[in-house]
């Protein structure tokens, strides 16, 4: 469920008309629903009540500080998995021993960084890595918290680039040699092993992936007691799906309801959670305004000031994100491609997608954009990132200024001998 609706024939983030945002903030520009963002992080961690447990909301999902802000506020936790994500989530107020680390290529310096910090835990995913945790820890007189990602050599059935927990996969510790790896760690003086970690990727849309992985990881939990490791976290990732279109992924209470049903409840050990998606994909909108229509004898094309440099995710995954127009005309459809000003073919919003008849200056909404929609953006064409806004009931404030021209080249210098 989500806070944009709408009003009459106006669609309307809470209560304020996406017409007045394009007005006054300028298009394209991102949308969030304040009221959106709170409840389904609620509605997320109350799934997971019966538990101890911690949602590390992801935050390469969507960093606005203000977002970040919001879910601290929650007491949420966050999975990082870089130090500039480090440096907003602590910049936004989050408790650093509420933070994980993921990711396969952490540097040195951001390790020395993280263990200044005290964070929670850091999710290691190869040997290389343990070593170089060891001595970084070492180096910082401090002993780092550790799981180790296994990889469970599960088929999350999603799209191919982010389905990260099967074999062929760069992610994660193959769960066969897990043992050996943990049994080394312990011989690091620096190390101190906390947990097991998994993520076996994103957009699901069906329980059985996860059920598989769980008892997987649930088996080398035991097995690790067994050998005396006090494994006290279960970070089991995030990657619980969304509606775009015509999915039906399981409601949290339903993935808490499998998950916890699977014995996690009598574990003993605290869950930790890294959701993005579900959290903010449907608590955003891109809003993009009707630059020209083009009509040529095969296809019609609708071009708006929003491109692919500003939401990647129909260009590089050929995904779906739902289009309507910001005020309903009652005009009729057909069938057309929504396309930026970009100058790639691949540059597209929707294809061959049923349309109201839209003319130029009237908006758009491109739904289910709150997730991977703003932080996958770039300056692609020197187009300046767009603004984002977050709403509030009736107000709204603008949480990132849309770029300027300056900004463009900053930090850009032309060398004396061109000069
Ligand atoms: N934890 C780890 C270790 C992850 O790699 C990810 C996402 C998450 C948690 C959060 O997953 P979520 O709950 O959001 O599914 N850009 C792609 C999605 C990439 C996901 C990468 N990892 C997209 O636009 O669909």
């Amino acid at each position: 469920m989500n806070f944009f609706q709408y009003r009459g024939s106006e669609l309307c983030a809470e209560e304020v008309p996406l017409s007045r945002i394009a007005d006054q903030v300028g298009t394209p520009c991102y949308v969030y629903s304040l009221a959106t963002l709170r409840r389904h992080y609620r509605v997320f961690d109350d799934a997971f009540g019966a538990v101890p447990h911690l949602v590390c909301y992801s935050v390469k999902a969507n960093s606005n500080l203000a977002v970040l802000r919001a879910f601290a506020r929650e007491g949420s936790g966050f999975d990082i998995v870089s130090g500039g994500e480090l440096h907003r989530v602590l910049a936004a107020g989050a408790d650093p021993r509420k933070i994980v680390f993921s990711g396969i290529g952490k540097t040195r310096d951001e390790m020395a960084y993280a263990l200044r910090e005290g964070i929670l835990q850091f999710n290691v995913e190869s040997a290389a890595e343990l070593d170089a945790l060891d001595d970084a820890a070492r180096e910082a007189g401090r002993k780092a918290p550790v799981a180790l990602r296994v990889n469970p050599d599960v088929d999350p059935k999603t799209h191919p680039y982010i389905s990260t927990g099967m074999k062929k996969s760069k992610f994660g510790i193959d769960i066969r040699r897990a043992l050996e790896e943990y049994e080394r760690a312990r011989t690091l003086s620096h190390l101190e092993v906390v947990g097991v970690d998994c993520h076996i990727g994103s957009q699901l849309t069906d329980v059985a992936p996860f059920r598989d992985a769980l008892s997987r990881v649930r088996g080398l939990v035991l097995d690790l007691r067994a050998r005396g490791f006090d494994v006290r976290h279960l970070d089991f990732g995030g990657g619980l799906g969304i509606t775009y279109d015509e999915e039906t992924p399981p409601e949290p209470r339903d993935y808490a309801a499998a998950l916890l049903g699977d014995g996690l409840d009598k574990l003993g050990v605290k869950l930790l959670l890294e959701p993005g998606r579900v959290i903010v994909g449907n608590a955003g909108i891109l809003l993009t305004r009707v630059l020209y229509r083009k009509d040529t004898e095969t296809k019609k094309f609708v071009i708006v000031d929003g491109a692919m440099n500003d939401l990647i995710r129909p260009a590089l995954y050929g995904a779906y994100q739902e289009i309507e127009p910001v005020k309903r005309s009652g005009r009729a459809a057909a069938v057309v491609d929504v396309v930026g000003p970009v100058c790639e073919s691949g540059d597209f919003l929707a294809k061959d997608r049923e349309l109201p008849e839209t003319l130029p200056g009237e908006l758009l909404a491109v739904r289910s954009a709150g997730a991977y929609g703003f932080v996958m953006s770039s300056n692609y064409n020197s187009r300046p990132r767009a603004a984002e806004v977050l709403v509030d009931g009736a107000a709204y404030h603008v949480v990132r200024a849309r770029e300027t021209l300056d900004d463009l080249v900053r930090g850009e210098t032309i060398p004396e001998t061109l000069r």
